[in-house]
C-alpha cells in the first residue's frame, strides 16, 4: 500500500479523485458546476441511477437548482412553480428514488439530484435503482453525496436564495483545474 494521501486515496475507491488519478471505474460520474452562490463555487460529483432515468441530450450552462419543498418529494411540491424547466435538488428518504423522479419530472422538471440524508457523508455513493413498480421516468436522475447535498441547501438558506445556478454535465477532462475545483470538504 502507497503511504500518505495517494494511498489513503486507494483504500477509498470511490473517491472522484482516485478515478482520476488511476483510472478506476467503480461507478460513472457526472459532474455538474455551480455557478452561484459563489461560495459553493465547486464542481460536484454525482452518479446517474444504474436502471431508469433518462440521460442528457443537451448541456445546460446556466439552469437552476431548485431545493424541492418538501425536500423528499414524495407527493405534491409547493415551489413545483419554480421546478418547471429547471433541476430539482430532492432528499433521499420517505419513498423510492424512482418515486422522486416521477414527482419532479411531473412538476416539468428537466432533471433530479437525490442527495443522500445522510448528511455527514462525504464518501458512499447510493446505487440508484428501479423499485418494484414496473413505472418509468424519462428525465435523469441523478444521486449526490449527503454532505454536499447538505453544503448546497445550507448556502441557499444562509444567502435566502430559491436556487443556485448551476451547469451541467460538465466535461472535466477540458478543465485542467479540476481537481482544485471539488468542494474542499470532500477532503476533510
Ligand atoms: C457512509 O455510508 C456508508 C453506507 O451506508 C457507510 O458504510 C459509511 O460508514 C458512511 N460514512 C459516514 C462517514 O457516515
Ligand atoms: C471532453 O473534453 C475533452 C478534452 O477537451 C475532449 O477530448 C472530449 O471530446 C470531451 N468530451 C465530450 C463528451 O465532449
Amino acid at each position: 500500500m502507497v503511504p500518505g494521501a495517494a494511498g489513503w486515496c486507494c483504500l477509498v475507491l470511490w473517491l472522484p479523485a482516485c478515478v482520476a488519478a488511476h483510472g478506476l471505474r467503480i461507478h460513472d460520474y457526472l459532474y455538474f458546476q455551480v455557478l452561484s452562490p459563489g461560495d459553493i463555487r465547486y464542481i460536484f460529483t454525482a452518479t446517474p441511477a444504474k436502471d431508469f432515468g433518462g440521460i442528457f441530450h443537451t448541456r445546460y450552462e446556466q439552469i437552476h437548482l431548485v431545493p424541492a419543498e418538501p425536500s423528499e418529494a414524495c407527493g405534491e411540491l409547493t415551489n413545483g412553480f419554480f421546478i418547471q424547466d429547471q433541476i430539482a435538488l430532492v432528499e433521499r428518504g420517505g419513498c423510492s428514488f424512482l418515486s422522486k423522479t416521477r414527482v419532479v419530472q411531473e412538476h416539468g422538471g428537466r432533471a433530479v439530484i437525490i442527495s443522500d440524508n445522510a448528511v455527514d457523508n462525504d464518501s458512499f455513493y447510493v446505487e440508484m435503482i428501479q423499485d418494484s413498480t414496473q413505472r418509468t421516468a424519462d428525465i435523469p436522475a441523478l444521486f449526490l453525496l449527503g454532505r454536499d447535498g447538505y453544503m448546497i441547501r445550507r448556502s441557499l438558506e444562509q444567502h435566502g436564495l430559491p436556487w443556485a445556478i448551476i451547469s451541467i454535465p460538465v466535461n472535466v477532462t477540458s478543465i485542467p483545474t479540476f481537481e482544485l475545483l471539488q468542494p474542499p470538504w470532500t477532503f476533510w
